[in-house]
C-alpha cells in the first residue's frame, strides 16, 4: 500500500486562483460559436455570450481569461472591433483558417463575457503589429475615468465607467508569430511599449506581462530578464510583473501530433512524460528567475499549456479542433499538481483554450453542447484556489515504456479557509488500481466528500454519449481507528477528497 502524508502544520504558500486561467483565442470556433453567438442568436444567449456555456463555465469559477490571442494579438488592431457592429472593419484571420473576422466580438464583449463570468481580464496587447501609441490608447480607452479622447470614445460607445484591466500582456510569441524577435531586440521593446502601459487607477494597477519562452528555450529567459530586468534603477523594477511560458504536448511532435482519440498505451505514457516536462520547465525557467528576482516577484505566467493534438479528421486544419479524452484529464491532472506544488513562484496559468480550440473544457456544436473530461479536472480542482498549499509525500512507482517512464501517481494538497484539506490524486497506470493510506500529522479524518473521474484512457464525450466521462462521487475509502484514511484509487482515474477541519 502506497502512503501519503499530509502534514497540515506545514503551509508552504498561497495557490493564486490563477493557476486555474483560461485562455479564449480568435481561432476557429473558440470566441465564434463558442462563447459568443450574437444577440440575434437562435442559441438561448445573454448580451449575445451562450448562456448554455456560460452557466456550465461558472461553475468551474474562472479567475482569469486571456484574449484575444495567442498569434491573432499581435494582428489585433482593437479599434477595429468597437463601435457600433455593422461599420466594424472586416479583416481576414490570417494565422486561423483564413477566415472572415468581422470584429462583432471586441472590447466591450469580452469586458461583458469577464462580467458575466466574474473573472479577471487578461488582455493581450500587439506588438508584433502594432504601435506603441495603439497600445497605450487601448489601456487609455479601457481603464482611464477621466475627460480624454479615448474615454470619451469609450463613452460614444455605451460604457461610461472604465473596465478594470488586471493584466496585460506586452506582445505574444514575439520569438515567432508576434514578430521574429531576438531576446535582446524583444526585451528592449518590452522596456518601451511597457511604459506607456499606464496606470491611469493607481488603486487596481495593471500586471504587465513580459513574454517569456517558448518551451524550454533557457536562452530566450536569460536574455530578455537580463535586458528588460536587470541594470534596471530599483524604482523601475516593478516595470514586468510576470513573465509568460508556453509549453504544450505535443505526442508525436509538430509534425504528427497525433490522433486526439486513437491511440495506444505506449503514447499514453509517451504523451504523460511529455506532460511530466513542465516540473522540468518550471524548475529550470524559475532558477534562471531566481537569479533575477530572488524575491520571486515576478510571477511566472505558463499562459499557455495543453495537449495538441492532429484536428478532427474533416475539420479545418487551421481550427485546432480536437477530442479531449482522459489522456487529457490525466495531463491537466499531473500539470496543475506541479503548478501547485510551484505556487511559489506560477502565479497564473491559462490552459488552451477554453471551448472548441485544443484543449477545451467545453466543446459544442451548433446550439449541442458537451462537457469534456478536461472540464471535470478543473471542476475538482478549484477548491485549492487561494487555498494554501501543504507539504505532502506520496509513495510512487515508475511505471510506463522503456523509452517513457513517469510515477504512476501524482498529487497536490491544499488547505482552505474553512480548514478543509484538500487532495487531488491521479493514478496513471492504465491497469492497475493502487491503494493507498493517507496519513496526517495531525488530524483525525472524519467528515469527508470525494468525487472521481475515471475511465478507460481513450475514453471521452460525444454529441450522441455526453455523458460517457463525468465526475462520479468516489466512496471507496475507509477511515482507521488513528484517523488515517484508506483508499483504493482504479487505474486511470483522478479523485478529489476533500477532508473536513
Ligand atoms: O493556442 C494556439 C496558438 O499557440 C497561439 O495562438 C500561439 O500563441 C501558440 O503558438
Amino acid at each position: 500500500m502506497a502512503k501519503l502524508i499530509i502534514n497540515e502544520n506545514k503551509k508552504l504558500g498561497k495557490i493564486n486562483a490563477e493557476i486555474y486561467g483560461h485562455f479564449a483565442e480568435h481561432l476557429g470556433r473558440c470566441i465564434y460559436e463558442g462563447l459568443y453567438v450574437g444577440e440575434d442568436s437562435e442559441i438561448p444567449n445573454v448580451n449575445g455570450m451562450r448562456k448554455d456555456v456560460v452557466d456550465a463555465l461558472k461553475e468551474l469559477k474562472i479567475p482569469v481569461l486571456r484574449w484575444p490571442g495567442g498569434c491573432f494579438a499581435d494582428e489585433y488592431h482593437w479599434r477595429d472591433g468597437i463601435g457600433p457592429k455593422e461599420s466594424r472593419k472586416k479583416m481576414i484571420n490570417t494565422h486561423w483558417g483564413g477566415v472572415l473576422e468581422d470584429n462583432s466580438f471586441g472590447t466591450h464583449e469580452f469586458m461583458e463575457l469577464c462580467e458575466q463570468l466574474g473573472c479577471k481580464a487578461y488582455v493581450n496587447g500587439n506588438v508584433g503589429s502594432g504601435t506603441v501609441r495603439e497600445m497605450s490608447e487601448w489601456i487609455e480607452y479601457m481603464t482611464f475615468d477621466g475627460v480624454s479622447p479615448m474615454a470619451d470614445l469609450r463613452r460614444e460607445n455605451g460604457r461610461e465607467k472604465p473596465w478594470k484591466v488586471d493584466y496585460f500582456g506586452v506582445g505574444n510569441e514575439n520569438w515567432g508569430c508576434g514578430g521574429n524577435m531576438t531576446p535582446e531586440y524583444y526585451g528592449n521593446l518590452y522596456r518601451r511599449y511597457q511604459t506607456y502601459v499606464r496606470n491611469y487607477d493607481s488603486k487596481n494597477p495593471i500586471s504587465k506581462i513580459c513574454c517569456g519562452s517558448n518551451s524550454d528555450d533557457y536562452h530566450w529567459t536569460e536574455q530578455v530578464l537580463s535586458t528588460a530586468h536587470d541594470h534596471l534603477p530599483e524604482h523601475l523594477h516593478g516595470l514586468m510583473d510576470g513573465l509568460s511560458l508556453h509549453y504544450y504536448v505535443t505526442p508525436g511532435g509538430w509534425e504528427h501530433k497525433g490522433s486526439s482519440t486513437q491511440f495506444e498505451e505506449d503514447e499514453w505514457f509517451l504523451t504523460l512524460d511529455k506532460a511530466w516536462k513542465m516540473e522540468e520547465l518550471v524548475t529550470k525557467h524559475g532558477a534562471i528567475m531566481d537569479n533575477y528576482d530572488p524575491d520571486k516577484k515576478i510571477g511566472m505566467m505558463v499562459d499557455e499549456w495543453g495537449c495538441w493534438f492532429d484536428v478532427e479528421p474533416g475539420t479545418n486544419p487551421g481550427f485546432l479542433y480536437q477530442q479531449n479524452t482522459m489522456r487529457d484529464a490525466m495531463t491537466a491532472c499531473i500539470t496543475l499538481n506541479i503548478f501547485n506544488k510551484h505556487c511559489d513562484r506560477v502565479k497564473m496559468a491559462n490552459i488552451a483554450q477554453m471551448v472548441n480550440v485544443l484543449q477545451s473544457v467545453i466543446l459544442t456544436e451548433g446550439a449541442k453542447m458537451l462537457l469534456t473530461p478536461t472540464y471535470y479536472i478543473f471542476r475538482m480542482y478549484k477548491y485549492h484556489q487561494n487555498a494554501q498549499l501543504l507539504e505532502s509525500f506520496l509513495e510512487t512507482e515508475e511505471i510506463g515504456t522503456e523509452e517513457h517512464k513517469i510515477p504512476n501517481l501524482t498529487e497536490s494538497v491544499s488547505i482552505d479557509t474553512e480548514g478543509s484539506i484538500h487532495i487531488t490524486l491521479g493514478n496513471a497506470s492504465v491497469t492497475e488500481a493502487k491503494e493507498i493510506e493517507i496519513l496526517f500529522a495531525e488530524r483525525k479524518a472524519a467528515e469527508i466528500n470525494a468525487g472521481i473521474l475515471t475511465g478507460r484512457m481513450n475514453s471521452h464525450n460525444t454529441f450522441e454519449e455526453p455523458e460517457n466521462i463525468k465526475e462520479k462521487p468516489f466512496e471507496n475509502w475507509t477511515v482507521t481507528e488513528n484517523g488515517s484514511i484508506r483508499l483504493t484509487i482504479p487505474a486511470c482515474a483522478v479523485i478529489h477528497m476533500e477532508v473536513k477541519a
